[in-house]
C-alpha cells in the first residue's frame, strides 16, 4: 500500500483483516486468563479439598430419593454454558450427608479448569471475609467481593450453617445481590429446608435465590450414616 508523508510516498505493508481478528482474539484471551489467574489468586481453587476434588459423577452411587438431584446436577453441568449465560444457578436441599455437597462438587470438578469456579462452604467464606477486614490481611475485602462476583460459578455451600447476625445477613445479600445484577450462576446446598432456610437467609436473599436458582430436594437418607452402618456391622461380623 502507498501511503504519502510530507509529500513523499512510502509503501507499507497493509494488514489483513484476519490479522486484526486474530490480535482481537489474542487480546481476549489474555484478558480471559488474567480475570482467572486474579480469581483463582484470591480464592485458590484447590480448597475444594481432597475429598470434595474426588467427587464426581462416575463416582456417585445411585440411591433411593436422590435419583432426581443426580439428574439435574449432571444436566447443569453439561449445559453449564447455556446456564451461565442466563444466570441460572441450582439450589440443592435435603437432609445432611446425602450428598449435596458431593453434587455441587461434581459440578465444579466438571467445568473446571475451562470455567473459573469458587467453591466454599459459606460459614468459611464469611469468617474469610471477616479475617479480611482486619488490618495487616494479604487479601482485602473487596478484592475478595470482586473475584466471588466475577467467578464463572459460585458455589455457596451449606448456607444456613452460620451463625447468623446482621453482618453475616447483609453480607451474604450483598454477595448473591452482586451475581443476581451481572447474571452469574450460584449452586447453593443446604441441609435447611426452604422454610428454615428463609428464615435464616431473611426474606430478600432468599427472593434472590428462589429467581436465579432451580430448586432441587435430595430425598435420600444420609449416606454417611448408612457407610457407617456398614462399617460397624463388618466390625460386629
Ligand atoms: N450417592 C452417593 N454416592 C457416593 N458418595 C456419596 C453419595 N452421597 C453422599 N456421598 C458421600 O458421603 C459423604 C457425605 O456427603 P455430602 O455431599 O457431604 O452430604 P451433604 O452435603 O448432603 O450433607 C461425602 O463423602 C460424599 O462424597
Ligand atoms: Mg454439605
Amino acid at each position: 500500500m502507498v501511503i504519502e508523508v510530507f509529500g513523499q510516498p512510502r509503501y507499507i505493508r497493509a494488514k489483513c483483516e484476519c490479522a486484526f481478528e486474530r490480535e482481537a482474539q489474542e487480546e481476549a484471551r489474555r484478558k480471559e486468563a488474567e480475570r482467572q489467574e486474579r480469581i483463582q489468586r484470591v480464592f485458590d481453587l484447590a480448597e475444594l479439598g481432597p475429598r470434595f476434588s474426588e467427587c464426581t459423577f462416575a463416582a456417585w452411587t445411585a440411591r433411593p430419593g436422590a435419583e432426581r438431584a443426580f439428574q439435574t446436577a449432571r444436566a447443569y453441568a453439561e449445559e453449564f454454558d447455556r446456564r451461565m449465560k442466563d444466570g441460572q444457578g441450582l439450589l440443592l436441599f435435603g437432609r445432611p450427608g446425602n450428598g449435596k455437597t458431593h453434587l455441587a462438587a461434581a459440578i465444579a470438578n466438571y467445568i473446571m479448569p475451562e470455567k473459573t469456579c469458587v467453591f466454599r462452604s459459606v460459614p468459611a467464606l464469611l469468617k474469610r471475609l471477616q479475617q479480611a477486614n482486619k488490618p495487616g490481611s494479604k487479601t482485602d475485602e473487596s478484592e475478595l467481593m470482586q473475584a466471588l462476583r466475577d467467578a464463572d460459578l459460585l458455589v455457596l455451600d451449606d448456607i444456613g450453617a452460620e451463625k447468623w447476625t446482621d453482618w453475616t445477613e447483609s453480607t451474604l445479600y450483598f454477595i448473591v445481590d452482586e451475581r443476581y445484577r451481572w447474571k452469574r450462576p450460584i449452586v447453593v446446598t443446604t441441609n435447611c429446608d426452604l422454610e428454615e432456610l428463609e428464615r435464616r437467609v431473611h426474606e430478600r436473599t432468599m427472593d434472590r435465590l428462589l429467581e436465579m436458582c432451580t430448586l432441587v430436594e435430595n430425598r435420600a437418607t444420609s449416606y454417611r450414616r448408612e457407610r457407617a452402618k456398614k462399617r460397624l456391622g463388618r466390625r460386629q461380623s
